[in-house]
């Protein structure tokens, strides 16, 4: 069935092929959200060397609750967004006052911290608790609806909640979620998607079938 051998082409892929990026070498919830937040709007690449300059300044989360927010805007710098930042201070703040330091480890709970949403708290439910969580951003999205739905789909969000939770696996979430943004991020972009080195060629429902290369002036061909 193809759920199935989605999954396993998948995550195959994923363990031969996948970046090492820092935040996939921790399972600290703090480092976690902080990694997720500047992503959020960021690519890698420019987040690398802020992520690393900022955990340098702030280790922990304590270190950047006690921090003034002046500081910390100007640690997170040229990022951009500096919202993200204020939002990430005053998560920080909540953490340690009303958790005493300790992050709760479920999504519900992570989804009332200022400035975490159902993605952000998804994602730190899954990468840091292991938690069973699906959850999508756009590169998400576009990499599902393009493999179990084709291309004239349409999904709205109730749609994209369920489809991401039915094609979740039981176990391995941790590394379906990372490969869905990896595969998102490496092939199956939003303009030029790379079908033809693509991992599940012959699994994908859209298979050849969208990029810029099929429209012209806006328009399908
Ligand atoms: N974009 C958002 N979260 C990410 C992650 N964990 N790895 C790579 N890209 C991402």
């Amino acid at each position: 069935e193809q759920i199935r051998a989605v999954q396993r082409r998948l995550v195959d892929w994923y363990r031969r092929e996948a970046r090492d990026l820092p935040w996939r070498r921790t399972r600290d919830p703090y480092r976690i959200l902080v990694s997720e937040v500047m992503l959020q709007q960021t690519q890698v690449e420019r987040v690398i060397p802020y992520y690393e300059v900022f955990l340098a300044r702030f280790p922990t989360v304590e270190a950047l609750a006690s921090a003034a927010l002046a500081e910390v805007i100007a640690v997170w710098g040229g990022l951009g967004y500096n919202r993200r930042a204020v939002y990430l201070w005053r998560a920080a703040r909540e953490i340690v006052e009303r958790w005493g330091g300790r992050f709760p480890g479920e999504r519900r709970l992570l989804e009332r911290l200022p400035g975490v949403g159902r993605y952000t708290a998804g994602a730190v439910a899954c990468f840091a608790f292991g938690e069973r969580v699906a959850f999508w951003d756009t590169n998400i999205a576009r990499v599902l609806r393009r493999v179990f739905l084709g291309p004239e789909a349409r999904p709205g969000r109730r749609e994209l909640d369920e489809l991401a939770e039915r094609v979740l696996p039981l176990d391995r979430a941790y590394e379906w979620n990372q490969a869905l943004m990896e595969l998102g991020a490496r092939i199956c972009s939003a303009r030029r998607p790379r079908c033809e080195i693509c991992p599940l060629c012959g699994l994908c429902r859209s298979v050849g079938t969208e990029g810029e290369s099929r429209r012209r002036g806006g328009r399908f061909e």
